[in-house]
């Protein structure tokens, strides 16, 4: 099939406004919105305001309503608890509204925040679609987070409520999220009215009788009431939910997603992006801790009748690396969307593919990565080992979908190593030097996006507009700061190659180096540190951690390197991933004082680097240099 792409997407930039009046036709709206854009409100302008909708309703009621009630909507499969359950749409329904029932006897209405902090299993979705089923707005914390990465997230949010499971079940231990939700309640300043507990076999959490709340058990007796709870509209523009990802400082950036664009553009992409039909399994190995998942696990399957897996394991240990091809061969899977990591790990134990011998699948006609640079030979392995597409796709929590891909339903583009293909439609991609200036085609620069965003793509930041223009908008007014560097070349093919902030991304998880170092700081022997990303094989990129010590500290270096692991697993958690902490004598540093973390990155990763000319003191390159090396690091 030839590409309508190019058709597609000179049919959006000649006026965007019908383009997505049309794709909004999909979705069911209660009161129809005045016009698509609404160029005068928010930030940037407004998609689908006026209009009322709500999202849970388009995710569930109207798919039962239209025929779906017996189709499969969600497959738990969990190799790491062995235990697996298909909920069809009809069943999925009724434990939202049992759970939306909960929720609303706890007091929860329309606009109130809810912290969700779950693993995978089934009732995370569910509780997602109670909060849209109420207009309450959600906020999902990753289960690899801290008691106190999660307490800056409550005091951000201000929930009324959060839902919680008693644990998270990773390969090697059983994670007790209880003691963590007590502790970041202990030292959060905003206190949630109640606490909606998910007990779950593996460890049972003891309740506190003032605060906390049976979830099974409520949920049993709102079920057996036979609770019907109609679904609250919503404008368009409110929130559907708050997701937090790294910024530049330890406070993270709450990313508000809105109801009407959001189900407009996922919708849109199940066919077009990901070329799957209503009816199809589609499955995001991901976690819904993070944007692929909410948006891939959760939303855009349901919104667009697709029967979703929730996942519970890893890509290799549970049992084996090839849990991903009897998942695919088990329930049919279409379209596999996972990190390239993943692809990695798998590889890592299994090189010559011999376990994806061992099952069919015939199903599965494309595999989708992103989260982190697609490295070509890992595309080209799974290509080879699948003998199927492989699509790279580069986006961003902020985004909520994808920026630069390779649309095969509307017939997919040759596919260039290393690119993740072209600017999707919504998406007018410009890359400009430092003073704003457009760059030529090969040369790297800032990539941006032309304002306004597209459905789908964040308003704002929540409660923090300031912060939303400071980060984003005003370095280059008129564009979005995606803050990735890289190139587009002759045929508009985008290359994606640094972040141009301390964002570094490990295993596809996206961290701040920042906030690593605002933690290790803590440390009363540390006085100044400076963490980088170094590249590592299997995830990507890991943080490594130098220290410089307090004149007159006479412990052991290696005591407080480990001290200050810990730390960093303590405040931040284990997803950090911070292993690395070396002791040096001295950081380098730039005449003004900044330290030179990109040479030093360079250094580590035995890349061809320059002396900086601003530099204070060129010996303590040497010095770093060295450390790396008796550490056995250059060798990487
Ligand atoms: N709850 C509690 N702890 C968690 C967690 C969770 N939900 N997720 C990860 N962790 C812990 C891990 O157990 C590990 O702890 P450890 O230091 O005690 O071993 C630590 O956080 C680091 O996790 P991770 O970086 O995921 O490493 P890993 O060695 O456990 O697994 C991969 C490596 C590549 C298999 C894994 O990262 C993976 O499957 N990645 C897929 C990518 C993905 O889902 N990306 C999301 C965006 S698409
Ligand atoms: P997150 O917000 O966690 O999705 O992380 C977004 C960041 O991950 C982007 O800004 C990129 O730096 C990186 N990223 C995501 N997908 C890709 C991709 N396909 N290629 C290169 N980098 C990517």
């Amino acid at each position: 099939m030839s590409s309508t792409y190019h058709a597609i997407y000179a049919q959006w930039k000649d006026d965007p406004e019908t383009f997505w009046d049309g794709a909004a036709q999909e979705i069911d709206w209660f009161s129809p919105y005045e016009r698509a854009f609404q160029p005068d409100q928010g930030v940037y302008g407004r998609w689908f305001a006026g209009g009322k909708t709500n999202t849970c309703f388009n995710c569930l009621d109207r798919h039962v309503e239209g025929g779906r009630a017996e189709q499969a909507a969600l497959i738990y499969d969990s190799p790491i608890t062995d235990s697996k359950k298909t909920y069809s749409y009809g069943a999925l329904l009724t434990e939202v509204k049992a759970l939306a029932a909960v929720l609303q006897d706890l007091g929860v209405e329309k606009g109130d925040r809810v912290i969700i902090y779950m693993p995978m299993i089934a009732e995370t979705p569910m509780a997602m679609l109670a909060c849209a089923r109420l207009g309450a707005v959600h906020s999902v914390v990753f289960g690899g987070f801290a008691g106190h990465e999660l307490a800056t997230r409550i005091d951000d949010a201000k929930p009324k409520l959060i839902v919680a499971a008693s644990c998270g079940v990773e390969p090697n231990r059983v994670v007790a999220y209880k003691p963590m939700l007590d502790e970041a309640i202990e030292l959060a300043e905003h206190k949630p009215e109640k606490c909606l507990v998910f007990q779950r076999p593996q460890c049972q959490a003891e309740l506190r009788k003032d605060r906390d709340v049976d979830m099974g058990a409520a949920m049993q007796t709102a079920r057996d009431a036979g609770r019907d709870v109609p679904c609250t509209p919503v404008d368009a523009t409110d929130p559907l939910y708050i997701l937090y990802t790294s910024g530049t400082t330890g406070q993270p950036k709450g990313v508000v997603r809105d109801n009407g664009g959001h189900m407009v553009a996922l919708n849109w992409s199940m066919n077009a992006i990901y070329g799957v039909k209503p009816g199809e399994v589609f499955w995001a190995a991901s976690d819904v801790g993070w944007v692929v998942g909410h948006s891939y696990i959760v939303y855009a399957p349901l919104l667009h009748g697709n029967t979703t897996i929730v996942f519970e394991g890893k890509p290799v240990g549970t049992p084996d690396a090839g849990t991903f091809w009897r998942v695919i061969s088990e329930y049919g899977v279409v379209a596999l969307f996972t990190a390239p990591t993943a692809f990695r790990a798998i590889k890592k134990e299994d090189p010559q593919g011999a376990m994806i011998e061992q099952y069919d699948l015939a199903s599965l006609r494309t595999l989708f990565l992103a989260g982190e640079r697609a490295d070509p030979d890992t595309i080209e392995w799974a290509r080879a080992k699948l003998a199927v597409p492989v699509i790279d796709h580069w986006w961003q929590t902020e985004t909520g979908w994808t920026i630069a891909g390779n649309p095969v339903g509307l017939g997919a583009l040759p596919v260039k190593l290393g690119s993740p293909t072209v600017a999707m439609p919504g998406y007018d991609i410009q890359v400009l030097d430092d003073a704003g200036h457009p760059v030529d085609r090969g040369t790297l620069g800032n990539i941006v996006v032309r304002l306004p965003m597209p459905p789908g793509n964040l308003p704002t930041l929540w409660n923090a507009e300031q912060r939303f223009r400071d980060a984003y908008l005003n370095e280059f007014p008129g564009y979005y700061k995606t803050a990735d560097a890289g190139y587009m070349d002759e045929d508009g093919y985008l290359f994606i190659m640094a972040r141009t902030d301390d964002i570094i991304n490990v295993a596809g998880h996206r961290l701040s180096t920042g906030a690593m170092e605002e933690v290790i700081a803590y440390h009363p022997d540390v006085a100044e540190c400076a963490v980088i990303g170094i590249s590592d094989r299997l995830k990507g990129q890991i943080p490594a951690g130098f220290l410089v010590l307090n004149a007159g500290v006479e412990r052991q270096d290696s005591e407080i390197e480990k001290e200050v692991v810990q730390l960093v697993r303590d405040q931040i958690g284990p997803v950090a991933a911070f292993k690395l902490a070396l002791t040096v004598e001295r950081l380098p540093k730039t005449r003004s004082g900044k330290i030179l973390r990109g040479t030093m990155q360079k250094i580590a990763d035995g890349e061809s680097w320059k002396m900086p000319a601003t530099i204070d003191d060129a010996v303590i390159l040497d010095e770093i240099s060295d450390v790396l090396q008796g550490r056995g690091l250059m060798d990487r």
